[in-house]
């Protein structure tokens, strides 16, 4: 059996995952802002919801097959867009997209990858979709999202909680940069992790490629640093969504809503669907959980646009959770990141199959057949789930 098959959980993946990749990177991805709150009750609110078990119920023929935002998922999760992925693994989002293709699931790649829109493109055969962050310059913008069109991205996933960065103690304290600057301590920790260090010498993908060579002022590494740090344009509103879509001219689900005037305001501008994220506890430390505010949300703008959810998702029971509080679709984050430091394109497709064996399961405990008949019906209300019907 391999070291992978015997994770049976994502923390198993996490504990791996831990253990191969080097520090600055592995804590990039395992952190939150600030005192890490958030990021703390996006995991713990989850545990707070009770289910609803029920016996005597046909469980033949089940199905987690579902739709997200009218395109086919093998179930309702997809891989969240995630800066530095290829950080945690040598080409790790070609990797991540491999696996998510393969699975049936959407890809969705950020402009922060390390892999560019092109790299993913020559890497897989289906549609993936493309996060996008509004720079000022719009030129810039404009070219990104017109690269997204010519690679054939199914929809673009629009950003909204990041134009202003939340501080995250341990990447100030590993004095983080991509690719990492060579001091004893960087050093240390790359040459500890063999496998991580000649998979990285044996790329040529070490930089954010959806940027370099395509802006100008952002040619060497020392310049792009300071060009991103300055570049997130802090005057974006809700204008720029019906803007973005304009351009891109298909969906665009509008992400890191927490608020429920906020995902009408989206919906008013065009969004196709909203994300209900605290960008996985990683912006307003202090902000409440994403499936503590889904509720509000669905009853906000359910009945005219898809709500979607990130954050906390660790189980197949979260993600049940989260549908049977209203979400059409969820996706992740760290769990993809885990499965890729632990074991690459593998990695991601355990870290599929162990969510996909949980949702199946706990679905059938519930007694429920159709992940699409999921609904209030299968949990218990409590403080975190209190409104009528539920
Ligand atoms: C290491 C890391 C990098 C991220 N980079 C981005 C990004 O570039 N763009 C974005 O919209 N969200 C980014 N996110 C947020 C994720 O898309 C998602 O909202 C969050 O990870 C969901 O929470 P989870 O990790 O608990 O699943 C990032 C998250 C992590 C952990």
């Amino acid at each position: 059996m391999s070291a992978l098959d015997r994770a049976l959980t994502i923390e198993d993946l996490r504990r791996m995952a831990r253990r191969r990749v080097p520090k600055m990177f592995y804590d990039y991805a395992d952190a939150g802002s600030y005192t890490e709150s958030t990021y703390r009750e996006n995991e713990t609110d989850f545990q707070k919801i009770k289910l609803r078990q029920k016996v005597a119920v046909d469980l033949n023929n089940r199905t987690l097959a579902s739709t997200m935002i009218g395109q086919p998922v093998t179930m309702p999760v997809a891989i969240a867009p995630a800066a530095t992925g290829g950080m945690q693994v040598a080409d790790g989002e070609i990797k991540a997209a491999k696996a998510a293709e393969k699975f049936g699931i959407p890809f969705t790649l950020s402009t922060m990858a390390v892999c560019s829109i092109e790299d993913i493109a020559e890497n897989t055969t289906k549609p993936f979709w493309f996060q996008l962050y509004v720079m000022k310059d719009r030129g810039f913008i404009e070219r990104l999202i017109d690269r997204a069109k010519v690679a054939k991205c199914s929809a673009l996933v629009l950003t909204m909680d990041l134009q202003i960065l939340g501080q995250r103690h341990k990447d100030i304290r590993n004095n983080l940069s991509t690719p990492p600057k060579f001091t004893p301590k960087s050093v240390w920790q790359m040459a500890t992790r063999p496998a991580w260090a000649f998979g990285m010498l044996g790329t040529k993908r070490r930089t954010f490629r959806n940027i370099v060579g395509h802006v100008t002022g952002a040619d060497d590494l020392s310049s792009l640093s300071s060009w991103t740090a300055a570049q997130f344009d802090p005057s974006l509103n809700w204008a720029d969504v019906t803007w973005v879509k304009n351009r891109f001219g298909g969906p665009v689900i509008v992400k890191g809503v927490l608020d429920a005037d906020d995902a009408a305001k989206a919906v008013d501008a065009g969004a196709d669907a909203v994300i209900v994220s605290n960008h996985g506890g990683r912006q307003l430390d202090g902000a409440p959980s994403s499936i503590r505010v889904l509720p509000e949300i669905v009853d906000a703008v359910g009945n005219r646009t898809e709500v979607h959810l990130d954050g906390g998702i660790r189980s197949g029971q979260d993600v049940l959770k989260a549908l049977a509080l209203g979400a059409k679709g969820t996706y992740i984050g760290r769990p993809m990141l885990y499965g890729l430091g632990a074991g690459g394109e593998a990695g991601v497709t355990r870290a599929l199959n162990i969510i996909q064996k949980e949702l199946d399961i706990t679905m059938a405990l519930c007694g429920e057949r159709d992940v699409n008949n999921l609904g209030p019906h299968n949990i218990y209300s409590n403080d975190l789930v209190r409104r009528q019907g539920y």
